[in-house]
């Protein structure tokens, strides 16, 4: 293999440069040429694509977002608009293709392969939700994220007595909502993996008023719909005057901790030693902190699930 492209597709995620880096520096550090691709799989259709050399991904490590820029496409989910990017990537003499993203982005990554490009998917996501990998790119930022958001609200809660419910991000997964009320000891995380009615939520309210507890922090994850229907639903039920702040695109900026570069730097490098391998059609990940390659297709049926025993601890913990 003589020259890869790299591309990001979908929303960014802080850790991208990072794995933009790694993969441009390692296929270099094997002879290897590189190709960079703006814009995602709607720049891929539009051979809007640069060499990349040594210096190119210099001074990014540390940067959030994507230098390559990023975008959602309609187009490339039609065969017509996968044939015109395996066309731009032919004639650019790109023989390998690192795709960094979440599951839209693996699709078409998945689509590419099955049209004979070898194609890597690297996670990287802010929502947690690829299968075969306990962590994606850019999840423990955004999570820092959201838990500084929190602490400062929780100064406000405790001093004027309120309840407060901070929606958060995450798409359909429930892990960013979990782990950051797990980490700031929220009294009721709400997630779409997990059963809940609003007078559970209520009754474990009452139980902490009951007790003393004079403020009380819900997050809900964005899956479960809107944290101002939550918001309403309780006061209805009790009377009780809720804040909600919904958090939004914070989330998703900003500089990678070290977790996302390190986990960048280790997911690129390997995506790129896979590709060399003469590897196609999968995704890398990290398993009980090892590199893994697993079938992309196998990956996309698999379902992403939260780990139920950290809704138990969260619970256990706030009572
Ligand atoms: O997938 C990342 C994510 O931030 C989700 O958490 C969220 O639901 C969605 O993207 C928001 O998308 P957009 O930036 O297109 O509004």
């Amino acid at each position: 293999m003589k020259k890869i492209g790299v591309l990001t597709s979908g929303g960014d995620s802080p850790g991208m440069n990072a794995a933009i880096r790694a993969v441009v520096r390692k296929a270099l550090y094997h002879g290897v040429q590189v190709s960079g691709i703006y814009s995602g799989y709607h720049g891929l259709m539009n051979n809007n694509i640069e060499t990349l050399d040594v210096g190119s991904v210099g001074d990014i490590i540390h940067r959030g977002g994507t230098i390559l820029g990023t975008a959602r496409s309609e187009t490339f989910k039609t065969d017509e608009g996968q044939y015109q990017a395996i066309e731009n990537l032919k004639a650019n003499g790109i023989e390998g293709l690192v795709v960094i993203g979440g599951d839209g982005s693996f699709k078409g990554a998945e689509k590419l392969s099955e049209k004979g490009i070898a194609a890597v998917g690297v996670p990287g996501t802010i929502d947690n939700d690829i299968p075969c990998t306990d962590f994606t790119i850019g999840f423990d930022t955004a999570l820092n994220t959201v838990i500084e958001a929190i602490d400062k609200i929780r100064d406000t809660a405790t001093s004027h007595e309120r309840t407060f419910i901070i929606e958060v991000m995450g798409r359909d997964a429930g892990d960013l909502a979990l782990w950051s009320g797990l980490a700031d000891g929220a009294e009721t995380i709400l997630i779409p993996e997990e059963d809940f009615t609003i007078d559970d939520v209520v009754s474990r309210l009452n139980r902490g008023y009951d007790r003393g507890k004079k403020h009380s922090i819900i997050v809900v994850a964005e899956g479960i719909g809107s944290g101002m229907d939550v918001g309403h639903q309780i006061t209805d039920k009790t009377g009780l005057e809720c804040r909600v702040t919904v958090l939004g695109h914070i989330q998703r900026g900003g500089t990678p901790t070290a977790f996302d570069r390190v986990l960048a730097s280790r997911l690129g490098a390997y995506a790129v030693e896979q590709l060399l391998q003469g590897q196609k059609g999968i995704m890398v990940g990290l398993q009980q902190n090892k590199e893994v390659a697993t079938n992309i297709s196998e990956a996309l049926e698999r379902k992403h699930t939260v780990d139920h025993s950290l809704c138990k601890l969260a619970r256990e913990l706030s009572i």
